[in-house]
This record gives structure tokens, C-alpha cells and sequence, in this order.
């Protein structure tokens, strides 16, 4: 199926995500400098895009910039004055990232914090200006830390959104010994028991394969 998961990606990509300079450097960039090839793709940028928008999101926090390509489609979908801060803890990982910002025009919007996120989450806290917008998409075994430090970085309204909840369906199997899989399975059993959110979870198949988010809104 994975060939016609692409054929589609790439329909709807010609469709609706217009040719952009910026962020196809990035993606070479990207390449060129040994990150690992887990970018979100395209469309999925765009949805970042869309959920900055529907949420009329001001201050968006994301957490894990890798080379800054999801950035890029968050910082660009803000209005006039908003901001993104961006928690990256490899610093070859930041500079690429840095370079890719700036080229794409938005590095005045972003905030780029090299580091490790569990440091950098606290210091976030004290500063006590809320997100409207999450995006975890770092190490997954941290993912339940990140969802207790973006609950405390939320107010009523914040939509928090995790990339590869779902990891080609191990996510269902209790026994996988990977670390990355539990580590998405404690998180998705907290998100659940939370009772300050919402949340659902939306599979995707693409590109990068089979993989998904998860979506929760802060309700208090
Ligand atoms: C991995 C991490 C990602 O953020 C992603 O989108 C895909 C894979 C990984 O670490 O395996
Ligand atoms: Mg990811």
C-alpha cells in the first residue's frame, strides 16, 4: 500500500501546497546535513498551518525542531505579532534549523531554545504566558513528561498535538519492547485519564508511511 500512500501524498500535494523555494531547501538542507529523514511531509505541514489558523493561535510552542521544516508552516500561518518557541536539543540539529528560518523569512518569529526540552519546559513555566498551540514531535520516550509540562503551559481553549502516536500500529501491541512505543502508549493512557482534555487521535497514512496524531483541547 505504501506506493499508493505516496501517489496520493503527492496528488494532493501538487493540489493544495503551493511550490515554495524556502521549504524545499529546507528539506535538502536537510538531507545534506544527516538529520534524520522524519520531517513531517508536506500536507502535514499544511495541517500544521490549518491548526495554527483554526485555533487563531498567537504563541505557539513546539517541541522538537529538528531542522525547523514544521516550524517554517507553523511560524508562516501566525498573524502579525504572534510567535512560535522551539525546543531543539541537538545543536548541529538547531543550527540547520537556524539557517532554515532565516531563509524562509520567519526566524524574527521564532524563538529557537537549544537544549534538553525537560530543562527548557520549566523555565517556560515560570515565564506564565500560556500557548494556544502545542505540537510535540520530539524524543517519544519523553512524551509523557511533554504532556504534563504542556498542561501546565495550556489555559482553557490550548490544543495540544503529538506526532507518531501510532508507529505503523505497534502502538496496540502492550508487549513491543521498543522504548519509542511505550512511550507513546504512557502518554496516550495519561492524555486519556486527563480530565482537563479532550482528545481523540486521527491515523495517517502517507509518505511517511503509516503513523498519526493525536488532537486533545484543554477544556479547564
Ligand atoms: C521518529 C520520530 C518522528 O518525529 C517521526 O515523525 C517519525 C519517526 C522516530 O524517532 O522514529
Ligand atoms: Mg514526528
Amino acid at each position: 500500500m505504501q506506493k499508493a500512500w505516496e501517489k496520493v501524498d503527492r496528488y494532493f500535494e501538487d493540489l493544495l501546497v503551493p511550490n515554495d523555494d524556502a521549504l524545499d531547501a529546507a528539506l535538502k538542507e536537510n538531507k545534506a546535513a544527516g538529520l534524520p529523514p522524519i520531517d513531517v511531509t508536506q500536507l502535514q505541514g499544511k495541517f500544521l498551518e490549518f491548526l495554527v489558523r483554526v485555533c487563531r493561535a498567537r504563541r505557539v510552542l513546539e517541541i522538537g525542531a529538528l531542522g525547523g521544516f514544521s516550524t517554517i508552516w507553523l511560524a508562516r500561518a501566525l498573524p502579525e505579532g504572534g510567535r512560535v518557541v522551539t525546543l531543539e536539543l541537538e545543536p548541529h540539529h538547531a543550527d540547520v534549523a537556524r539557517r532554515n528560518l532565516d531563509r524562509a523569512g520567519v526566524l524574527d518569529r521564532v524563538e529557537l531554545i537549544v537544549g534538553s526540552a525537560l530543562e527548557t519546559l520549566p523555565k517556560l513555566v515560570s515565564r506564565d504566558e500560556p500557548f494556544d498551540l502545542i505540537f510535540i514531535d520530539a524524543d517519544k520516550e519523553s512524551y509523557p513528561e511533554y504532556l504534563g509540562w504542556s498542561l501546565k503551559l495550556s489555559r482553557p481553549g490550548t490544543v495540544i498535538v503529538a506526532d507518531n502516536v501510532v508507529r505503523e500500529g505497534q502502538v496496540a501491541d502492550a508487549d513491543c519492547d521498543d522504548p519509542r512505543v511505550q512511550g507513546v502508549r504512557r502518554f496516550s493512557e495519561l492524555m486519556a485519564v486527563e480530565p482537563r482534555l479532550s482528545s481523540t487521535v486521527l491515523q495517517t497514512v502517507g509518505a511517511k508511511g503509516y503513523d498519526g496524531f493525536s488532537l486533545s483541547v484543554v477544556l479547564s
